[in-house]
């Protein structure tokens, strides 16, 4: 009896709500209904447990059906088999939230993911397993991503998250872009792939894989686009859907590289192509960037701050008008969900780069007219209509007769944010700091380590626990020595990528690389004594290389040679030193031995109140704060300091590294035209400025009582300016094309006055708004005044009835213009 019943649970199907997710041709069917889907890329570790519900509903409100995020996987096995899934790393928690907020979810697993991400994803423990070679056909590589990879899947499995078992997981992937490197792991690339395939396969999670920019990706594998733009992509099987993995809202941000904008327009424009052309799955990468914590951030020379202007910005706040444009885009492309699936596409060309593609099902039709032309706006005569389309745009007619959208005419918001002061609490004079150095004399004065070697070591081989590695050797050398001269040099190769040299416990001179170069030569005048002289050289990596062919064996620290050069007259005499012995000490001893970023009371005594050294290098700071205010996210100013770590209440909140400028040039002067294709060069500002000056705190790192906040200064600053903001939105500026809503809101604030308002063919942009030469003849400005001022929110329609007549010529495209101050 009791076998009859367990037999009978154990071939129910695996949960009666489960849901077919499977594809045709045309698109994603779920069951068995092809869709539309409209996802967007979260990084659960970019943000915190905190963050995620409210991130995840404004990218529901957002229009997104799906949530995509990489599977992180140095982040969760740090070491060899000992792994974190807690606090921002427990993915199972954030497909549930997922779930709850009723989403599907896209789980690429990677786990190689690329992503801006610390080594790409993979541990760095994996490099020193001997024998191994990563991303390539290797027994011992692949048994170690097979390993992970089957963790992964089985951890959903238990918690029965995939759509399979009624969970959202309805998407997973497999590697990353291998397609853009595999030619040059030759035969045994493709060998890879292959097995890649297979393995995924085998296990068995009831729902699609995907692999993005895989040409060659076997079935039934499909293999999906990556770009900015994607329309012209086609799969490489009739039974795989158009599909576009990675959409790039903006861009990522190095140090030393300017602040990247990517404008709503051109982000709907290719939305817009993208679904015109048969596509039918679409993600956002990033939806919401977030923050690279601790020393997460790839690269090299990635930025903190991952901002990437993502329609929600490092904070979780709605970057207008990207975040609104796109909404109501995706509420166009949903309404017609049906037509675009199955209706017949047909498309003409009308010249001038102008196309007209209909989707005709038996009982409705849908219209796409696109301009793609980059500077020449068209009026179409479509359908026996006429319509306007602006140069590199596109309009969707639902019904073929009525325009709803065009990617080039904004009715959103323009929200400019602004970082303010917390006077309430902490102005700036208000933080008292206390200090203590960094205790170096171990290492500079005595050439203490841990391991000694008679060479000079990649960096990774210490397996990336640290960014500092400490390069230690000694030289006797006698006055009567051939290379003893009164001009000699220390010359050091490195890769980087900082390089702080000391000499006998005194510092001579700092290195680093730049975005792109990471090869430098460090070259400095010594001072030795006779006899024995201690060289210690500090080694600090910024996040290690996330991509490129064989990425994993691009060198780190100081590969040397370094050599010690003696000149009499014209004569050189090198001694090098590369094969000398050399002791090694991992980590700072401040960070990694003695944690003083930790509340730890037996450091309490040993911070200095008196004498508050500034630019002083391998310095700590400390000092104390109380959280501003209300519910705006808080951001860290750190003007005035160098590089190194910030800490609050010992959460790492990343690298700092304000003193290193954004190039001088490039920056885009006036507004930005979101005409013509975009790349990461177009449309950049901050020039000059600091690369990232403020850092983000959540708010779930600060407590309700007092909280601690502890800089490690490894260049030398002044802390006297650093101050905690809050970032709100300060100037708003509504826009609406006749007979839309203008629409505006302060985000949970009132607005509190109105700088201008026209409805005509205003000129400007959001900040420096002017009249044009027609206007409506009513007073804008009181009209919409009394509708908006004192609230939190207000509407007002686009038109004459309401402004009065603009005596505008016909084809004039008539605007609401409003700036309000909230
Ligand atoms: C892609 C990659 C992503 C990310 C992106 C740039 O090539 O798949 O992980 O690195 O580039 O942000």
């Amino acid at each position: 009896m009791l076998d009859t019943v367990s037999w009978i649970i154990f071939t129910l199907p695996p949960s009666s709500n489960s849901t077919i997710v499977s594809h045709d041709g045309r698109a994603i069917t779920i069951d068995g209904q092809r869709k539309i889907l409209l996802s967007g890329s979260i990084h659960y570790p970019r943000s915190t447990t905190e963050m995620w519900p409210d991130l995840i509903n404004k990218a529901k409100e957002g229009g997104i059906d799906t949530i995509e995020t990489y599977v992180f996987w140095n982040a969760h096995e740090p070491l060899r088999r000992q792994y974190d899934f807690t606090g921002n790393l427990d993915l199972v928690r954030f497909i549930k939230t997922i779930q709850d907020a009723g989403l599907y979810a896209v789980l690429r697993i990677g786990p190689y993911v690329c992503a801006e991400w610390n080594y790409g994803g993979l541990p760095v423990w994996l490099h020193n397993i001997p024998g191994i070679e990563l991303r390539t056909a290797n027994g011992p590589y692949m048994d170690e991503m097979k390993n992970f990879t089957t963790l992964i899947v089985d951890m959903m499995k238990k918690e029965k998250l995939y759509a399979s078992q009624g969970g959202p997981i309805i998407i997973s992937q497999i590697e990353n872009e291998y397609g853009n490197v595999m030619t040059s792991y030759g035969d045994a690339g493709k060998a890879y792939i292959d097995w890649c395939a297979k393995m995924a396969d085998s296990l068995d999670i009831g729902i699609p894989w995907i692999m993005c920019q895989q040409k060659d990706a076997p079935q039934p594998m499909i293999n999906t686009c990556n770009g900015w733009y994607c329309d012209s992509f086609t799969p490489n099987n009739p039974n795989s859907p158009k599909m576009w993995t990675e959409n790039w809202t903006g861009w990522f941000k190095n140090w030393g590289g300017k602040d990247p904008h990517r404008t709503a327009e051109d982000v709907a424009y290719a939305v817009a192509r993208f679904y015109q052309t048969g596509g039918t799955f679409q993600n956002y990468y990033m939806y919401h960037g977030g923050t690279n914590f601790g020393r997460t951030a790839g690269g090299p020379y990635i930025t903190t701050s991952y901002d990437y202007d993502a329609p929600l910005d490092e904070y979780g706040n709605l970057n207008q008008p990207k975040w609104g444009h796109l909404k109501e885009l995706h509420n166009v492309l949903k309404s017609i969900e049906k037509t675009l699936t199955y209706g017949n596409i047909s498309t003409s060309d009308l010249g001038n780069d102008i196309s007209a593609t209909i989707y005709a099902t038996n009982d409705t039709s849908s219209c796409f007219i696109s301009n793609s032309n980059t500077t020449t706006d068209a009026t179409v005569n479509f359908q026996g209509s006429k319509y306007n389309v602006p140069a590199w745009s596109v309009s969707i007619l639902p019904d073929c007769k009525n325009e709803v959208y065009n990617s080039a005419k904004v009715n959103t918001q323009t929200s400019v944010m602004v970082k303010k002061s917390n006077e309430a609490e902490s102005e700036p004079s208000s933080l008292k700091w206390v200090w203590r150095p960094e205790n170096v004399d171990e290492t500079v004065l005595h050439g203490k380590g841990d391991v000694a070697a008679s060479q000079l070591i990649d960096q990774k081989v210490t397996n990336d626990v640290s960014d500092y590695l400490w390069y230690m050797t000694s030289v006797n050398i006698k006055d009567d020595d051939p290379i003893w001269s009164d001009n000699m040099t220390i010359r050091v190769n490195g890769t980087g990528h900082v390089l702080h040299a000391y000499i006998n416990g005194e510092h001579i001179g700092s290195e680093w690389a730049t975005y792109g170069i990471f090869n430098y030569v460090f070259e400095k005048k010594v001072k030795l004594n006779p006899g024995k002289n201690q060289i210690s050289l500090l080694s600090a990596t910024v996040g290690l290389q996330n991509y490129g062919p064989n990425y994993d064996e691009v060198q780190s620290g100081l590969p040397g040679p370094v050599e010690l050069i003696g000149r009499k007259g014209d004569e050189r005499v090198i001694m090098d030193l590369s094969a000398h012995k050399w002791v090694y000490k991992v980590g700072v001893s401040g960070i990694d031995d003695n944690k003083l970023y930790t509340e730890d009371s037996r450091n309490e005594t040993k911070w200095y109140v008196e004498d508050l050294p500034t630019n002083r290098m391998m310095t700590w700071y400390k000092t104390t704060f109380k959280a501003p205010l209300g519910k705006e996210a808080v951001v860290l100013d750190l003007q005035g300091l160098g590089k190194g770590f910030a800490w609050v209440n010992g959460h790492n909140i990343g690298r700092y590294w304000p003193s290193f400028l954004a190039q001088e040039d490039g920056c885009s002067t006036d507004a930005c035209d979101y005409r013509g294709e975009y790349d990461d060069k177009k449309c950049v500002y901050n020039c000059g400025q600091p690369t990232q000056r403020w850092y983000h705190v959540p708010r779930s790192f600060m407590t309700n009582d007092v909280n601690t906040l502890i800089l490690f200064e490894e260049f030398g600053g002044n802390p006297s300016l650093v101050n905690f903001q809050t970032v709100e939105v300060g100037t708003a500026c509504g826009n609406a094309y006749e007979n839309n809503h203008m629409e505006l809101s302060c985000h949970g604030r009132p607005i509190s006055a109105i700088k201008f308002a026209s409805f005509g063919d205003v000129q400007g942009t959001c900040g420096s708004l002017q009249k044009g030469t027609c206007q409506a003849n009513n007073d804008a400005s009181s009209i919409v005044q009394k509708a908006c001022v004192g609230k939190e929110t207000c509407s007002v329609k686009a038109s004459e009835e309401v402004f009065g007549a603009t005596g505008c010529a016909g084809d004039v495209a008539k605007r609401l213009v409003v700036e309000a101050v909230c």
